[in-house]
């Protein structure tokens, strides 16, 4: 195992305690929502956006008790998207980290409202955390996930479907739906660790910016060549739904050579900076490399 695995794995298990305290019980009412919410979000996922809260943070010095509200929270709008990205109305997708979608295990109004509530519970969260700066993270938070963040990239995607979008509005919607939770991740690390310096967090926001492009390029490719068994997911849903995508643009090499890209410019990034990056750079060639 890396450095950067054993790392992420400490997180993860971080993370699985955490969310597991802060999310309702299976027997507090209505029950069939928070077994929904847990199912959702509990023991599984590669927690990548956690991970960029807690590997950012620590790399600026912030304590791990402080990253761990808003690493919860980002996990928790991710989950929900995920949720909402699967119903029928969106991308129709019945396998979710190698289980039943959440509409396929309960109903579609339950999927619905398990997006809600976890949306809801994010905020929560970072509001009850009394960190002096929880104004400011649930601004940033709130912002990566609305019309001008992920949701309104979802809508890019759904608009997108059986059209052919040029290389600058795939991008924008890539750095929309996926780009913009990825950078709160890093966002978050850094206002946690109280990190003011504009230059530190230019350098940051470039890196966030071209892991989360270089991380959707590869989910798009992985839509093709990768393994359903391993993915947890469905394969070919793009390619069936008709939708734009990186391989879609530029075939498979093209998107790998874009992707690489994306790698390089999120390394150089983090050159100007003057804290430990070496498992912010090993997770820029996780990211664009990965089978799962
Ligand atoms: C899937 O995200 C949706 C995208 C934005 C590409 P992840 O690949 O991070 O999903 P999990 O959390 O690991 O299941
Ligand atoms: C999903 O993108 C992005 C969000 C959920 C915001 P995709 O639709 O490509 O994600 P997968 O492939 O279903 O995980
Ligand atoms: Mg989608
Ligand atoms: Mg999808
Ligand atoms: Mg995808």
């Amino acid at each position: 195992m890396t450095d950067l695995e054993a790392q992420l794995n400490t997180w993860r298990n971080r993370l699985e305690d955490h969310l597991d305290q802060a999310l309702p019980g299976e027997d507090d009412e209505p029950r069939a929502l928070h077994a929904a919410m847990r199912y959702s979000t509990l023991d599984g996922g590669k927690r990548l956006r956690a991970c960029l809260v807690y590997l950012t943070g620590n790399a600026l010095g912030a304590r791990a008790e402080e990253l761990d509200a808003p690493a919860a929270a980002v996990e928790l709008i991710h989950a929900y998207s995920l949720v909402h990205d699967d119903l029928p109305c969106m991308d129709d997708d019945d396998l979710r980290r190698g289980k039943p979608s959440c509409h396929k295990a309960w109903d579609e109004p339950t999927a619905m409202l398990v997006g809600d509530a976890l949306q809801s519970l994010a905020f929560e969260l970072l509001a009850a955390s009394r960190h002096s700066r929880a104004a400011e993270m649930v601004h940033v938070l709130a912002r990566a996930s609305g019309s001008l963040g992920m949701a309104g990239g979802q809508a890019l995607d759904l608009g997108a479907v059986g059209r052919t979008l040029n290389l600058g509005q795939l991008r924008q919607m890539h750095a929309l739906k996926t780009g913009a939770l990825i950078g709160a991740a890093v966002e978050l690390g850094a206002l946690a660790a109280e990190t003011d310096e504009a230059a530190t967090l230019a350098a940051l926001r470039n890196y966030a910016a071209a892991i989360g492009l270089g991380f959707q390029i590869r989910d798009d490719i992985l839509d093709i060549e990768g393994d359903t068994d391993t993915l947890g997911k469905q394969t070919g849903s793009d390619a069936e739904l008709d939708k734009p995508t990186y391989p879609s643009l530029l075939g498979l090499q093209g998107a790998k050579q874009a992707a690489r890209q994306a790698r390089d410019e999120a390394i150089e990034s983090l050159n100007t900076l003057d804290i430990d990056t070496r498992q912010l750079s090993a997770l820029a060639d996780y990211v664009t490399n990965r089978i799962y």
